[in-house]
């Protein structure tokens, strides 16, 4: 007997477009930016049975509207300061939807040849955006900025140096580089000795005089430097490093010059654009979220390499199961070009928010962040005791407090209460960092959504929690 399937007869119609019609008229604002879940929801999840018969799916909805999505971080709430939020536009999962249900398998052209169309559209439209020349670039959409980061350290130890020596090769970063780069050199089986963490000034850029004197010291050693990774927008502070300089030495010295702007490269779509990051066009390659600064729901990022052959060398394989898809033209697979086979089609849910929104909006959005980035410096700047630490960069800033009679030990204890305070509160999320060993406030404005209000609620709220603490010392 044929076993009768269930799923036709739930009533997931009216499921699917109350859920859609709930998100599309929600208030983000009104809602907790985190909230974390309590202990006996976790014990509830995690010790869960799978059922052998299935349970009614409107005890399942249920749980999740009321349990499992509501205990969550909301990186695109208004009043998300931390990390890189991510305030994907609705446009985005209006795609993510579309490419979902249709289920695209976007690894050959032959499979999903306009949505790779797409891609392709893009990654030059983007490539050219950085003044990339060669055209078509080679890039390939990835799930974020670790797996971009990932694909170009591997593109570029193949071009630099062969396999069995790969113990001698020596890669350059700051101390301020994103750890998805010591992750990626791990597993690109570069020795954990051989990456050297240059020194950056007092603007948390790459230290240049310390870069090329260690190339050289490597050098004379016999070592072979092969890469330096520069950052366009660090996680910290939104420092750019000098890319020219950085170029200038990586040209010298035959290194291959890996730009990581996951965040940061979006301001290329801004007013001031290339002016940002001068020297961009000489980088071999570049990391570039989308799931950041360029709206879209996570997972979507891509890593763009000025030579396309470089990705095909390290990337592309023949399987005989794939011969009669695999492309034998000029026309390049993302399979070829990546680690993934199976792959959703990323970038048509970016394609559709750029072609609705058009540049003018984009420019409207990224200038607004770098703007609110700066009002809030402002704000900082009246209140009493607070310092800023680091200028608004790249739309982030970050700032202390500094009570004149506590040690510094009692100031960070004090900061680190009141964002663990703020975030318990749920109105707003402005985790700390730590810049030169002090505790610090970081906040990242890029929330089109945003308003002055919130930044005034957010600053006013952060003041009062300290002096709560301090209060409580
Ligand atoms: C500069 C930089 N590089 C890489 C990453 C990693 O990106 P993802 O979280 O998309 O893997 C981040 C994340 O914030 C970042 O800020």
């Amino acid at each position: 007997m044929v076993m009768e399937f269930r799923e036709k007869d739930l009533d997931l119609q009216n499921i699917i477009s109350d859920e859609v019609n709930k998100y599309l008229k929600r208030d983000l604002g009104m809602m907790a930016a985190t909230k974390r879940a309590p202990q006996q929801l976790i014990d509830k999840y995690e010790k869960m049975e799978v059922p052998e018969k299935g349970r009614d799916i409107y005890d399942i909805m249920n749980e999740l509207d009321n349990e499992i999505l509501e205990y969550i971080h909301r990186g695109n709430h208004p009043r998300s300061f931390s990390f890189i939020p991510g305030p994907g536009s609705r446009l985005s999962w209006l795609g993510d939807i579309l490419t979902t249900a249709n289920n695209i398998h976007a690894s050959n052209f032959k499979n999903a040849t306009l949505p790779i169309s797409i891609e392709r559209n893009l990654v030059n439209y983007f490539a050219g955006k950085l003044g990339f020349e060669i055209k078509p670039a080679g890039g390939v959409f990835v799930s974020g900025g670790s797996m971009a980061n990932l694909t170009a350290v591997v593109t570029a130890r193949d071009e630099k140096i062969a396999t069995k020596e790969v113990y001698r090769a020596v890669v350059y970063i700051s101390d301020q580089v994103h750890h998805s780069l010591s992750k990626a050199f791990h597993m690109a089986g570069i020795p954990k000795e051989n990456v050297r963490r240059i020194s950056v000034d007092a603007e948390f850029k790459m230290d240049l005089k310390a870069l090329a004197e260690t190339v050289k010291k490597d050098t004379e050693a016999g070592m072979k430097p092969i890469l330096a990774v520069g950052t366009a927008g660090t996680t910290n502070t939104g420092a750019v490093d000098d890319i020219n300089g950085m170029a200038d030495i990586c040209e010298a010295n035959d290194l291959w010059l890996h730009i990581d702007g996951a965040y940061g490269l979006s301001h290329l779509l801004s007013t001031k654009g290339r002016d940002l990051f001068p020297g961009i066009e000489r980088a071999d390659s570049v990391s570039w979220d989308a799931h950041k600064l360029l709206f879209q729901t996570y997972s979507c990022a891509m890593v763009i390499v000025k030579e396309k052959q470089h990705l095909l060398n390290s990337f592309s394989e023949q399987a005989e199961y794939l011969d009669d898809i695999q492309s034998d033209d000029d026309v390049i697979d993302p399979e070829m070009i990546g680690m993934e086979l199976t792959r959703p089609a990323r970038a048509v849910k970016l394609w559709i928010t750029l072609q609705v929104l058009g540049e003018e909006q984009y420019r409207a959005r990224i200038d607004y962040g770098q703007r609110l980035a700066e009002y809030t410096a402002e704000i900082v700047e009246e209140m009493e005791n607070w310092k800023i630490i680091s200028r608004p960069s790249l739309s982030i800033l970050s700032f202390k407090y500094i009570h004149p009679n506590l040690s510094e030990a009692e100031n960070n204890k004090v900061l680190s209460n009141a964002a663990q305070r703020m975030a318990a509160s749920g109105y707003a999320v402005t985790y700390t960092t730590e810049l030169n060993r002090q505790k610090v406030i970081r906040m990242c404005t890029i929330n089109p959504e945003t308003t002055k209000e919130d930044i005034m609620g957010t600053l006013n709220r952060l003041d009062g929690f300290v002096k709560d603490e301090i209060e409580g010392l």
